[in-house]
């Protein structure tokens, strides 16, 4: 690896550094000139993806490979993006047409709501894949969202959730979307089931059936929990939970923005899908940040990163990017098994500007640690109050050149900026549909790109099993009689603890 000057003397001996290092992704304008590079640090990084497969597995992946090796699945996701006339085979299968049935069932359930005056709410039940993707992108796109109708979103088993969402509906203009893959997640089925005993307790049995619709890959235990499978919207085990926004999962987001919405910001997906799978890997904006990152890991030694979005309406999207990057980059082992050598997924982390300017960007500009940001912003506000967004944008850029080149103080040191501290910015005309669609899947395939240099399975998530299973081993112990003496003694204590104060 080959390190770099700092960036005030990379910009000053390279006049053509801010135009060379810009790359263009559909309607992406995507700054790194801010990145610790230089052309031979770049040409060892993408040296690097080449050597580590980047795009054999990159092509493994779009032609439906089994590349998720433990769960022995195809990882499908950029399918449920492709046109109608697409061919995508899955195991032999073209999956195109199953996608866009699914698709057409949706839009056609999505009009029906939307032109119900009856229904007003609608209530997202699921958890991770099945609640972060269209939380985040329903408040992202509220400006493009119906007038009538208000989505909401419960995800925790921590029954405030629920209980807030509940006092602020009624039954009869309330629709509920159990979201599930696997329709087992016992957070899910625990909100669901109070749900219903809410709805039916206000309208009835009967109410069930107008009331409830299941998203999952599931359909027996979806019939077992009591919602008619036709009342159901199907997607597949090559979608992964956090890569499942764009199947229907999304359906809540559907009907907020409608199928025209629903379908550009499905296009969006594929632009950059596209992006990814063609342009050469000097013009590749996922390789590009993805190596930038590899270089900040496993070169740097910098072990988070920062997305901050200049944006309020993406507030939740450094929440969704830590399940996109945390839960398929957190592995320990390679492909075959091995422990890995270095470190792998970075703490994805991040708040809205300029918010976080009050909070924690004192770290960024004089912390010893350096954090890597994405800036993230836009042209025109989906709101009319330009004077406001003047105000946002000329801090976003402030921000950036202030990390990057600081100001040296040497008479007082608590007003020394050291500055060199990197950045990359990501600019495009307005967050619509369309653009929040390939905001994702450039971050996608980002962590794609990582995933393969490290030789990890990005797609699996057995770690988080062992606290689903000892939650499961403890539930009956805090109440009934199996005897709660069998953990480690700091365990034992605070069961016995809950015990004794637990009111009933
Ligand atoms: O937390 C683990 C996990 O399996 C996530 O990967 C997934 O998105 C979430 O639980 C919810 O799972 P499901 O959609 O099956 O309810």
């Amino acid at each position: 690896m080959i390190g770099t000057p700092p960036l005030s003397d990379l910009f000053a001996d390279d006049p053509g550094r801010a135009e060379r290092y810009v790359v263009e992704a559909g309607d992406l304008r995507i700054d790194y000139s801010k990145q610790p590079l230089n052309d031979d640090v770049l040409a060892d990084l993408l040296e690097r993806a080449r050597d580590a497969g980047v795009e054999s597995r990159r092509d493994a992946m779009f032609a439906g490979e089994h590349i998720n090796v433990t769960e022995d699945r195809a990882v499908l996701h950029t399918a449920l993006r492709a046109p109608r006339d697409a061919v995508v085979e899955a195991d032999g299968e073209n999956v195109v047409p199953d996608v866009h049935e699914v698709l057409d069932a949706m839009s056609a359930f999505a009009d029906r709501v939307r032109a119900d005056d009856r229904i007003t709410d609608v209530v997202n039940i699921g958890i991770g894949g099945s609640d972060l993707g269209p939380a985040m992108a329903a408040q992202a796109l509220e400006a493009f969202g119906h007038p009538r109708i208000t989505c909401h979103f419960v995800s925790n088993v921590d029954g405030a959730d629920i209980h807030r969402t509940l006092q602020r509906v009624e039954p009869a203009s309330t629709l509920f979307i159990v979201a599930s893959k696997t329709f087992g997640t016992i957070e899910t089925l625990t909100n669901a089931r109070t749900a219903r005993s809410w709805l039916v307790e206000a309208l009835g049995d009967d109410a069930v059936a107008d009331h409830f619709v299941a998203v999952s890959t599931n359909a027996e235990r979806v019939a077992e929990f009591g919602i008619d499978t036709a009342n159901m919207f199907g997607f597949w085990d090559w979608v992964g939970g956090r890569y499942s926004v764009d199947s229907a999962i999304g359906l809540s987001l559907m009907i907020l923005i409608g199928p025209d919405g629903f379908r550009a910001f499905l296009d969006g997906f594929h632009t950059i899908d596209e992006h990814f799978r063609t342009a050469p890997l000097e013009q590749n904006a996922p390789v590009l940040l993805g190596m930038i990152g590899i270089h900040h890991s496993d070169d740097l030694g910098r072990d988070t990163k920062a997305v901050l979005p200049y944006a309020q309406e993406l507030a939740r999207f450094p929440a969704y990017l830590q399940q996109l990057d945390m839960e398929s980059n957190g592995k320990q082992v390679t492909l075959d098994g091995d422990l890995v050598a270095g470190d792998t997924g970075p703490i994805v982390w991040g708040e809205p500007g300029t918010n976080g300017q009050h909070a924690f960007y004192q770290l960024l500009h004089q912390g010893t640690r350096i954090v890597p940001v994405d800036f993230i912003g836009f042209a025109t506000p989906n709101h009319p109050y330009r004077n406001h967004h003047d105000l946002l944008m000329s801090n976003l850029f402030a921000q950036a050149e202030a990390l990057a080149f600081g100001r040296r103080n040497p008479d007082e040191p608590h007003r020394n900026f050291p500055g060199d501290r990197p950045s990359t910015l990501i600019l495009a005309d307005r967050l619509t549909p369309s653009v929040l669609g390939q905001l994702i899947a450039l971050y996608e395939h980002i962590v794609f790109v990582q995933g393969t240099v490290w030789g990890i399975n990005s797609f699996d998530q057995w770690g988080v099993e062992l606290g689903k299973e000892l939650a499961n081993r403890i539930t009956p112990e805090l109440t009934g009689d199996p005897d709660p003496t069998q953990h480690d003694t700091s365990t034992n204590n605070a069961i016995a603890w809950y015990r004794a104060r637990r009111s009933t």
